[in-house]
């Protein structure tokens, strides 16, 4: 870092100027004050503070989805430069892996609540001010990251924003070593959320990037638009990754490649984004985005794209996987895993590697589960969860979801023994998940893949209809408008099992909550992934 442009401020531990900008989300003292009087090492004390989504966006673990996959591609001996580093959700990430990280942000108060954060990192130097106006020095960095920030460098220029952003990108190459790498994470202007109801993450208008930005934003851009402006600005080496549902608390990330389309996209795809502000549910999601995956088209029209650009055409840009998904951040912590899909070099086709996310053992057991994480060969074939959307939506009185449903029954009955005590078949605990999300359909069979959570205890067959039906609602949430779901429930039960009632139907919500409660995390309820809680002021 170019140190000229700062003076160092002994009692704020930082490097300040009187240069800043305007940029706030109102929570800066919020977090200056949290910072200081908690243990900032402690993880998991953060995440009890998470109360809305505004705070979730700086504090959970889900905002390191956005690096941590790459980490293989890094020089973990090197220098990082984290430009508009907001409130350290990364820079304790980049801290912890590499040798030195400089931080540059640019809100005074923003700058203070990093320093709070990272106070026990000597390897982080934080320096307040605006990046537009900084002098980087010459290849002094091995990695530089743009994490939810090129948007913004238009909006802080007087330049055209397609002029300022090349500038900007100059300089960064400039400052990279002859083998340094600049990851750059933003939404896509053409993001499918886009389309389907969602206001713009920047400005909070509908259609606005998908207009071109008609007035003075924030402005994110198109796939090719956006590698065009990266090579004008001297990078040989670009390779795009794709985050779903974007990349602030990213839960799936694919590498653009062929393969990808090779791949059975269905099973990857978590639930409709839910939302922290109210939008629009245009079409159900992921039917469309199967569309495109048929059209080969899906990465044109990714919520948020995770580049990587080199300076040297040579620097490996490409992951070992092509997949990587990271379970539910509902899930406990204990069980949760990165799921890697990726070539299988010695015989062709594809590997999928689990590996738990905070322990190195790939069993865990609670009261209820062992949950066993073993690597499996990639199944292809197409997944039932797509059926079951397109039965659920067919206009014919759920008569084709029925049929699915009458079909993994029938499954569920092959592979039964013995009864409870009202009667009903019982099956082992390892079905607990033979449902449309873990079952593929290969040759005219149902094949159960991913079963990881064994229940140590018999479940009856009735229990997992139940968890088919009722979890299946989560993926419509804001697309159909559930009135009497437990109604709804209660007769399709009814038909599938005669002797069914409302005592029976209330004993299966029971043991459904007794049994989630087991694998879910504390702060369960907390809500999902959405837009930036801020614009520029
Ligand atoms: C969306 S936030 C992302 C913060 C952080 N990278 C993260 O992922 O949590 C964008 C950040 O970039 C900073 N920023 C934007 N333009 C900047 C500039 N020209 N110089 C320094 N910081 C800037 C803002 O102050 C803000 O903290």
């Amino acid at each position: 870092m170019n140190k000229s442009f700062f003076k160092y401020e002994p009692d704020e531990k930082m490097y300040v100027t009187d240069d800043y900008i305007s940029y706030s989300d109102g929570s800066e003292k919020y977090f200056i004050d949290l910072f200081n009087s908690v243990d900032v090492e402690d993880d998991s004390a953060l995440l009890t503070h998470i109360e809305d989504w505004a705070i979730k966006y700086h504090l959970s673990q889900e905002r390191i989805n956005v690096i941590s996959p790459f980490l293989d591609l890094f020089n973990v001996n090197g220098n990082v430069l984290e430009i508009g580093a907001g409130m350290g959700a990364i820079s304790r990430w980049l801290g912890k892996n590499f040798r030195h990280v400089d931080c540059i942000e640019g809100n005074i108060n923003r700058a203070r609540a990093l320093r709070a954060r990272t106070r026990n990192m000597e390897n982080v130097d934080i320096y307040a001010g605006n990046a537009l106006k900084t002098n980087l020095n010459a290849c002094e960095y091995d990695l530089a990251t743009l994490i939810g920030v090129l948007e913004y460098i238009p909006f802080y220029s007087d330049e055209s924003p397609e002029e300022s952003v090349v500038v900007f990108l100059r300089n960064i190459h400039n400052t990279l070593n002859d083998n340094g790498i600049l990851i750059i994470s933003i939404e896509n202007k053409f993001g499918l959320k886009y389309f389907s109801g969602c206001a713009e993450d920047h400005n909070g208008d509908m259609y606005s990037g998908l207009m071109d930005y008609p007035f003075k934003s924030a402005i994110t851009f198109g796939r090719n638009e956006l590698e065009s402006l990266i090579r004008q600005a001297g990078f040989s080496g670009v390779q795009f990754y794709h985050a779903y549902p974007d990349y602030k608390m990213p839960v799936s990330v694919f590498r653009e490649c062929s393969e990808i389309y090779e791949l059975n996209p269905d099973v990857f795809w978590p639930k409709q984004i839910l939302d922290n502000i109210p939008r629009k549910h245009l079409f159900f999601e992921p039917l469309v985005i199967k569309s495109l995956f048929k059209e080969k088209m899906v990465h044109y029209f990714s919520n948020s794209f995770v580049i990587l650009c080199s300076k040297s055409a040579d620097t490996n840009l490409k992951t070992e996987w092509v997949f990587v998904k990271c379970t539910d951040p509902l899930i406990n912590a204990d069980y949760r895993h990165w799921i890697k899909i990726a070539p299988d070099k010695n015989r062709g086709g594809f590997l999928v590697e689990k590996k738990a996310l905070n322990h190195n053992e790939d069993i865990k057991e609670n009261n209820v589960f062992s949950v066993k994480l073993t690597n499996q060969e990639y199944v292809h074939g197409s997944a039932l969860i797509m059926e079951a959307f397109k039965a659920f939506l067919a206009k014919d009185n759920y008569m084709s979801f029925l049929n699915l449903l009458s079909e993994i029954r029938g499954e569920l009955l092959k592979n039964s023994a013995g009864e409870d005590e009202e009667g009903y078949p019982l099956v082992s605990g390892c079905f607990f998940d033979f449902c449309f999300w873990n079952l593929i359909r290969r040759d005219g069979k149902l094949i159960y893949f991913d079963n990881k959570w064994n229940g140590k205890e018999d479940m009856p067959v009735d229990y997992i209809i139940f968890r088919n039906i009722h979890n299946l609602r989560h993926y419509f949430i804001g697309y159909v408008a559930f009135n009497n779901f437990e109604g709804f429930c209660a007769h399709l039960m009814s038909i599938l099992f005669p002797a069914h009632n409302a005592k029976r139907l209330g004993y299966l919500v029971n043991l459904e909550t007794r049994l989630i409660t087991e694998l879910l995390a504390q702060n369960a309820g907390m809500a999902s992934p959405g837009r930036e809680a801020r614009k520029p002021a």
